[in-house]
């Protein structure tokens, strides 16, 4: 089947570079003289009919940008065979062949179920800063997301060793633990707390207390949200009340969404944007994700990307308070 119209749209928690894979899609798609519509406000706005053709200077001046431009959310409607229904028969009425899908696992499990149902090719295009998609190496706005998280607690280190003070951190990434990794080991954290794993709080505070006798001016507990926001706050009860330690709690949350994109996000999405729409236009009906692995873009099935991927990385914990010392 030849493609003559390609769909795209956001979903679900929007990424530094969105913009940038846009731009890509668009772009290639153009040159190969296939049309572009964006779709507004993710799975929602296919739904509600909400299209909007791109043309070459549509997707200009972008690439810079955070967020994405055409908007995004979480449909419930989707989620139901009547919803994902009206996109399909408003796809149709547009004469839209296929559909990319930047987003998560999750997001692509609705596609692939979309697709099924309506055989509509989907392609997904990883995009989530939490980087917790099976199957890829890398989702789009990891790295713009960390670089802000890094930036935010070098600031607090700074008045944290004035004051001669402990602060517990939150970053954001649900029960991925990458983000904290990976800011824990820059900033020098003293400490990581991983959602879902047992704390110790013994050798937590052993850790600070050693640290301030051997001279230290500050210490950094990193903590990895979970599936909310607020477990900072455990953790410095628990110092407070049982090791008699004062900590000071900052959430950065949002912080970490938004931003210009990195030039490793601005790079990968522009290879997986280009890639998304090759294989395409080749014919494929099949649907697929692109995939970042072993430093390459590549082709998979959409299926391989459905999972959580939650690598508990202990030896980085190791690394982090073996640095610290
Ligand atoms: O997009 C991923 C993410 O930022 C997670 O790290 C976070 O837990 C969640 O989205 C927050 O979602 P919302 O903005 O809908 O509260």
């Amino acid at each position: 089947m030849g493609i003559n119209s390609i769909g795209i749209l956001t979903s679900g928690g929007d990424s530094p570079g969105m913009n940038c894979a846009i731009r890509a899609v668009a772009r290639t798609a153009i040159g190969k003289n296939i049309s572009v519509f964006g779709v507004l406000r993710g799975y929602q706005g296919l739904i509600d009919n909400r299209f909007r053709q791109l043309d070459r200077s549509s997707v200009g001046n972008i690439l810079q940008t955070g967020g994405t431009i055409l908007q995004t959310s979480r449909s419930e409607e989707f989620r139901t065979k009547e919803g994902r229904k009206k996109a399909f028969d408003n796809m149709k009425a547009k004469a839209i062949d296929a559909l990319i899908v930047l987003g998560g696992n999750g997001s692509f499990k609705g596609a692939n179920l979309f697709s099924d149902e309506f055989g509509v090719p989907v392609v997904g295009i990883p995009s989530t800063i939490d980087n917790d998609i099976s199957g890829t190496d890398y989702s789009i706005g990891f790295d713009t997301a960390v670089q802000s998280a890094i930036e935010a607690v070098d600031r607090i280190r700074d008045t944290a060793s004035s004051h001669e003070r402990t602060f517990i951190v939150e970053v954001m990434g649900r029960k991925s633990p990458s983000i904290a990794v990976h800011v824990g080991v820059c900033c020098g954290a003293e400490n990581i707390v991983f959602p879902y794993k047992d704390v110790s709080y013994d050798r937590i505070a052993n850790d600070i207390k050693s640290g301030i006798n051997k001279g230290k001016t500050s210490s950094i507990i990193i903590v990895g949200e979970g599936d909310k926001p607020g477990l900072s706050y455990e953790v410095q009860k628990e110092l407070e009340n049982n090791h008699n330690l004062k900590a000071h709690v900052c959430i950065l949350g949002h912080i970490q969404r938004g931003g210009a994109p990195t030039h490793q996000d601005r790079f990968i999405a522009s290879k997986m944007g280009n890639t998304a729409v090759s294989y395409l236009s080749k014919g494929n009906i099949k649907s697929a994700a692109i995939c970042y692995q072993g430093g390459e873009v590549i082709t998979k099935p959409l299926s391989d990307c459905f999972e959580t991927k939650i690598d508990y990385e202990k030896n980085y914990l190791e690394l982090v308070r073996s640095l610290s010392i």
